[in-house]
């Protein structure tokens, strides 16, 4: 059986800058997981006793934290930054771009319109920078917008970073149908679409694609509906703990990809599994 990674896969620039510095500030703390991996919040709390916090009363007035990639809510923030010795914001720039829009454009008087997950930490950060948060809306889909009410006659979109822009394209298509004024930021990031794009070219040629990455993990999951599209034996797991030698049989081409926080060494272990089987 031939085995190929995409040409396109894995860790991200904004979890790639997040782990630097979350092993540059050993003995701190994250608000939240540091990224969506299990694995390798596992391995920085064993090499650099960088622990993890779920709650904002946790937090002790010595400690050092560290934002995580996807932001927190902007009051979470100031509150944080009133508790705790040192904040290290290790938000990605590209979750910071949609919360300064949100920002900037809720000041200039538009309703803001965010396709994303509504319980997305992401989601909840960004749109807490809106000054009239009862004037923000989150819909996941085009049909979404029937029960909206906008405030005003002028709109402001931003996506979740990781949404699907095909989506986002049918809602700002919808959207325009019934507003007189609707700006459209593009937001959603392009590390997204490098390994999504190559998810969807190896899993065409694919007869069996394992998706590597935490299961809560929103561009993990997408790379996963986009394989399953193509190729129907598409498997998403964590680690190789996960793969059953049954899934390879007969097969002949194994694509492999896995989610903007799946560090390479899980992808190197689940490589190398795959190879061990003899189906
Ligand atoms: Fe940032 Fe994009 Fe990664 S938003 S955290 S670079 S997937």
């Amino acid at each position: 059986m031939k085995i190929e990674l995409a040409s396109s896969y894995g860790f991200c620039f904004g979890v790639k800058r997040a782990i630097e510095i979350a092993q540059k500030y050993e003995n701190s703390a994250t608000m939240g997981p540091l990224i969506h991996n299990e694995d390798e919040i596992n391995r920085l709390k064993k090499d650099f006793n960088v622990g993890l916090y779920s709650q904002l009363s946790d937090v002790k007035p010595d400690d050092t934290v560290i934002i995580r990639t996807h932001g927190i809510p902007k009051n979470d923030l100031k509150e944080l930054k009133k508790g705790v010795k040192k904040v290290i914001n290790a938000t990605c720039p590209f979750v910071t771009t949609p919360q300064n829009i949100v920002k900037n454009m809720s000041k200039e008087g538009y309703s803001i319109l965010i396709f994303g997950d509504i319980e997305h930490p992401e989601v909840k950060g960004v749109k807490s920078y809106a000054s009239d948060l009862d004037d923000v809306h989150i819909i996941l889909s085009p049909k979404d917008l029937k029960n909206i009410k906008f405030k005003n006659n002028k709109i402001a979109c931003v996506a979740q970073t990781t949404k699907k822009k095909e989506t986002y394209l049918e809602i700002i298509n919808e959207l325009i149908l019934k507003n007189k004024e609707v700006r459209v930021f593009n937001t959603i990031c392009d590390a997204t679409f490098e390994n999504q794009d190559a998810a969807r070219d190896i899993s065409r040629k694919a007869d069996i694609m394992i998706v590597i990455g935490g299961k809560s993990s929103s561009n993990t999951k997408q790379l996963h509906s986009i394989c399953l599209e193509n190729c129907p034996n598409s498997y998403l797991i964590e680690n190789e703990q996960e793969l059953e030698i049954s899934w390879f049989k007969d097969k002949e081409f194994c694509g492999i990809t896995a989610g903007a926080s799946t560090p390479d060494w899980v992808i190197q272990k689940v490589y190398e599994k795959i190879k061990s089987f003899k189906p």
